[in-house]
């Protein structure tokens, strides 16, 4: 088997900056919500002890089991839940784990998952085309290669893979049919787009398709954004790394409209919308990794950090203002920034 260290564990990717962008203090409430091999779990458990606590979600049981062997030391800090982070609301609402300090998104796969061959994520490791990140997903890559139209491939790629040679590829792939294993797809994808061009390897694109179309994640993703801004109290933070354009630009998207008071459409004479910030950006600027973290971690090179802090209750119902406002002075580990606590009165008594 051909494994290098670094897929063997996963290497956190701008431990630093996640946590100083998460603003993590002592005593804090924070939720990981990508929990991978647990290493910016591990950094936001150091930052926030004495009394800090962690809620950690991973869809993929593997992640969970192997992140729990890591933090095994936070003892009851911890929390750690197999669940899709699609239903962060339901699973906040379940352990009663809100508001909190700060939410991190780390998105994609870890260097685990890549490297095991039998998930089938991977066009270098021959493995079954599966690509789920939860066995109880029901449709695997194969079932979408095999039993999709033509045109509906052709769309998937392009629309996911923001592949140029989308058509060419679907439907070399339809006159290959069955295709049941990675690196047939592979070696498909490379004689439908005439070998390889550059330093890419040709089914890099495809593969990033097939894996966002079974695993939904820009649905996924847009849905739990949108949830996680619900929980964050008064000063928050929301952090969100991500891997390629797409989910990037459903961030940026995302963090921009919900910090703008109107998201009506230019030239409407008066707001209509009746939209109001949530949000307040603390970088415009996206946080790249530096020169030599993309040395000692290649895999880091796309990674693009965004980071927002909670503004505003969406909910600013009375009741639902008191809740939170008393939930966060009185919680066992307390929102220990008396700043922080004062703004939050402040903001209560004028609502
Ligand atoms: C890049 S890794 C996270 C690595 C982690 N930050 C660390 O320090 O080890 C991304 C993780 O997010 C998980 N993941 C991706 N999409 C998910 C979703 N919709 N719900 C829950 N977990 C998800 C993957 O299973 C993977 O373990």
């Amino acid at each position: 088997m051909n494994r290098n260290m670094s897929a063997l564990t996963h290497i956190p990717v701008l431990v630093e900056e996640t946590v100083k962008a998460l603003a993590v203090q002592p005593g804090g409430r924070y939720i990981d919500c990508t929990l991978g091999g647990g290493g910016h779990a591990a950094a936001i458990l150091e930052r926030s002890s004495p009394g800090g606590q962690l809620l950690g979600i991973d869809a993929d049981p593997a992640a969970v089991r192997v992140a729990g062997e890591c933090l095994q030391d936070y003892g009851d800090s911890i929390l750690l839940i197999n669940d899709n982070f699609v239903n962060l609301q339901a699973i906040c609402l379940r352990y009663d784990f809100q508001p909190v300090h700060g939410i991190l998104f780390d998105l994609g796969l870890s260097s685990l998952q890549l490297a095991e061959g039998g998930r089938g994520f991977s066009f270098q490791e021959e493995g079954p085309l599966d690509m789920r990140l939860s066995p109880e997903q029901e449709i695997t890559a194969a079932d979408i290669v095999n039993q999709s139209s033509e045109g509906e491939l052709a769309d998937i790629i392009r629309r996911y893979g923001e592949e140029g040679f989308s058509r060419q590829i679907a439907r070399r792939i339809v006159q290959e049919r069955p295709i049941e294993t990675t690196l047939k797809l592979a070696k498909v994808v490379e004689q439908a787009i005439g070998g390889r061009k550059g330093k890419i390897h040709p089914a890099t694109k495809t593969f990033q398709a097939l894996r966002i179309a079974v695993n939904h994640e820009l649905e996924n993703l847009e849905s739990a954004l949108a949830q996680a801004v619900s929980l964050l109290g008064f000063g928050g933070r929301l952090v969100v790394i991500s891997y390629h354009s797409l989910e990037d630009r459903a961030v940026k998207q995302f963090m921009r409209q919900e910090s703008r008071h109107c998201i009506c459409p230019i030239g409407t004479p008066s707001c209509v919308c009746g939209h109001s910030a949530s949000l307040r950006l603390v970088s415009r600027r996206v946080i790249t990794p530096s020169a030599p973290e993309i040395k000692a971690n290649p895999r880091s090179r796309s990674a693009k950090l965004r980071v927002a802090e909670r503004i505003v209750f969406q909910d600013s119902s009375a009741e639902a203002t008191e809740r939170l406002c008393f939930s966060l002075a009185d919680s066992a580990s307390g929102w220990r920034s008396p700043v922080l606590l004062e703004r939050l009165r402040l903001t209560f008594l004028a609502s």
